[in-house]
């Protein structure tokens, strides 16, 4: 990752923290269902059930976090290039505070379960960036990458862009899914260029793209 992407990341993160609106991490199951573009709960269960997720970019680990407390059967990886930013913990478990406050927000779990939910998400993050995984090849059922390393990256980085992708691509097990949302990522048309370039299956879900390597 270059100085100037490492920066873009600690923004992004810091950026989030100050606005707690627009994409914040944390959010229910049911918020997950439509920014991944899934047709029902029932659906993500099926999608997410007795995998290896690799969350790409993940924020403060909504998603993990999200999962676990839904009772989805899944092992949830995170990388997040920021995470040994020193305030990182503290911002975390201020939005959670925040976003438990709002009644019925963690499907009504007790603030025991959310923090266990929190610790475990947490031991599972690595500090990288999706230029350099930190996972052998063919590791993960599936791959995510909401708002997140596909979003980020402008036409002045398409070689890391392209490398980055690739990446996740390696981790991923044959058959093995990578899912990218949101789809305002492709009004990019060189972002979609480099993808066709990669070759891989591609199919449109509501809301962005899945390869299957
Ligand atoms: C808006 S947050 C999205 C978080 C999460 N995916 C979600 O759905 O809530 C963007 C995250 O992507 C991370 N990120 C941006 N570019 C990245 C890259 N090239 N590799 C890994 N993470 C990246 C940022 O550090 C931040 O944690």
């Amino acid at each position: 990752m270059t100085l100037l992407e490492l920066e873009q990341a600690k923004e992004l993160n810091s950026v989030e923290y100050r606005n707690r609106g627009g994409v914040n991490t944390l959010r229910s199951l049911a918020d997950f269902v439509s920014d991944l573009g899934f047709s029902s709960e029932e659906e993500l269960r099926d999608y997410f059930k007795q995998t290896r997720v690799l969350d790409a970019g993940s924020g403060y680990n909504g998603l993990a976090m999200a999962l676990c407390l839904g009772g989805v059967d899944a092992q949830v990886l995170s990388i997040n290039p920021t995470f040994d930013d020193p305030k990182y913990e503290i911002r975390q478990r201020d939005l959670i505070s925040d976003r438990f406050k709002k009644s019925g927000f963690f499907q009504g779990r007790c603030f025991k379960d959310i923090e266990q939910a929190r610790v475990l998400a947490n031991q599972n993050t690595f500090v990288a960036s999706a230029l350099n995984l930190p996972f052998e090849s063919d590791y993960f059922d599936r791959v995510i990458d909401n708002f997140a390393v596909t979003t980020y990256f402008i036409e002045r980085f398409s070689f890391s862009y392209r490398k980055s992708l690739e990446e996740l691509i390696r981790v991923t097990k044959p058959e093995g899914k990578i899912r990218i949302s949101p789809k305002t990522v492709f009004e990019d048309d060189w972002k979609m260029e480099v993808l066709e370039l990669i070759g891989l299956p591609m199919e449109e879900h509501p809301n962005g793209i899945e390869l299957t390597k």
